[in-house]
């Protein structure tokens, strides 16, 4: 789709004000170098945490989430690593341990769309969105454990032992033909979460996941052509009738990750503005 004939929904939202709840951690997320990952890693970085930045293909966009990270006066580096490779993720995780000394929060947010319906998707397609979008988080989640295990905790940082946060979608309840390849790797992700919850908290381990609705990155806003296709489309779909901004998960992501939300174990936050709400009983049914 051309340039010019992309709309940009406005932003009704004052720019996000982030507490210093996060001072002397140490955060590690994945695909921050565009959309969602660069709104948390600055988000993090603005409640004083240090960040790994982590990406695979767009390198441009990793060093402009660092530079926004150091002209704020925060603390941030990068590493490139495809998440769905065993070899490259502990890498990252060795890199994090050298580089910063610490890990306190993860953030497994990489994932991509690869659609297609059923009968035309080929296992390339299929096996490409499991890989980054499902086990991609396992090799993070894993890595992170057995980081945290080691380090133990430190309560002058932080109650818990550790942090993962698994950014999901609400598709991972909703499901999403032409993307049962998206669906299926985050309605896993729900359960592998909770499944790792259940096993690492006796370590004080917080395991949660956030599921985004339509926010405003590259992948959505791509979609947009006029004021029109926004309003019949995507708000028909969306209660709370604006489009979701990055800050908008990034302030969940510092809720999660900080000891305010220290009793929060094992669930996921719906930031959708109503969209699982099922909008299409409004008025019907
Ligand atoms: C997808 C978006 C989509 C949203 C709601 C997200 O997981 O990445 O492209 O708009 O779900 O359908």
């Amino acid at each position: 789709m051309p340039n010019d004939q992309k709309y940009t929904p406005p932003n009704e939202m004052p720019p996000a004000k982030f507490h210093r709840v996060l001072v002397g951690q140490k955060a590690l997320i994945t695909g921050a170098s565009k959309g969602l990952g660069q709104a948390m890693a600055l988000g993090l970085a603005r409640a004083g945490a240090e960040v790994l930045i982590n990406y695979n293909t767009d390198q441009e966009g990793a060093r402009h989430t660092l530079k926004e990270i150091e002209n704020n006066g925060g603390k941030a580096a990068i590493f490139k690593a495809d998440v769905a490779r065993e070899q490259e993720v502990k890498a990252m995780f060795e890199f994090m341990i050298e580089r910063f000394g610490r890990l306190h929060i993860c953030i497994p947010n990489s994932a991509l769309q690869l659609n297609a319906k059923v009968d035309q998707m080929t296992l390339a397609q299929w096996q490409r969105v499991i890989d980054v979008n499902l086990t991609g988080v396992f090799l993070c989640s894993r890595e992170a454990i057995r980081i945290f295990r080691k380090q133990g905790i430190d309560r002058s940082i932080s109650y818990a032992c550790g942090k993962i946060i698994m950014i999901s979608s609400v598709h991972d309840v909703i499901p999403w033909e032409g993307h049962a390849n998206y669906a299926a790797a985050k309605g896993g992700l729900t359960l592998f979460m909770k499944s790792l919850a259940q096993e690492v908290s006796h370590l004080r381990i917080r395991v949660n996941a956030i599921s985004p609705g339509a926010i405003r990155t590259p992948m959505n806003v791509e979609k947009l052509t006029s004021p029109e296709i926004f309003d019949r489309i995507l708000l028909k779909l969306i209660p709370y009738k604006r489009i979701g901004e990055g800050d908008d998960v990034a302030r969940a992501a510092v809720w999660l990750a900080s000891d305010e939300s220290d009793y929060v174990q094992g669930t996921t936050i719906y930031v959708d503005g109503g969209m699982t709400l099922y909008p299409g009983f409004i008025g019907a049914g």
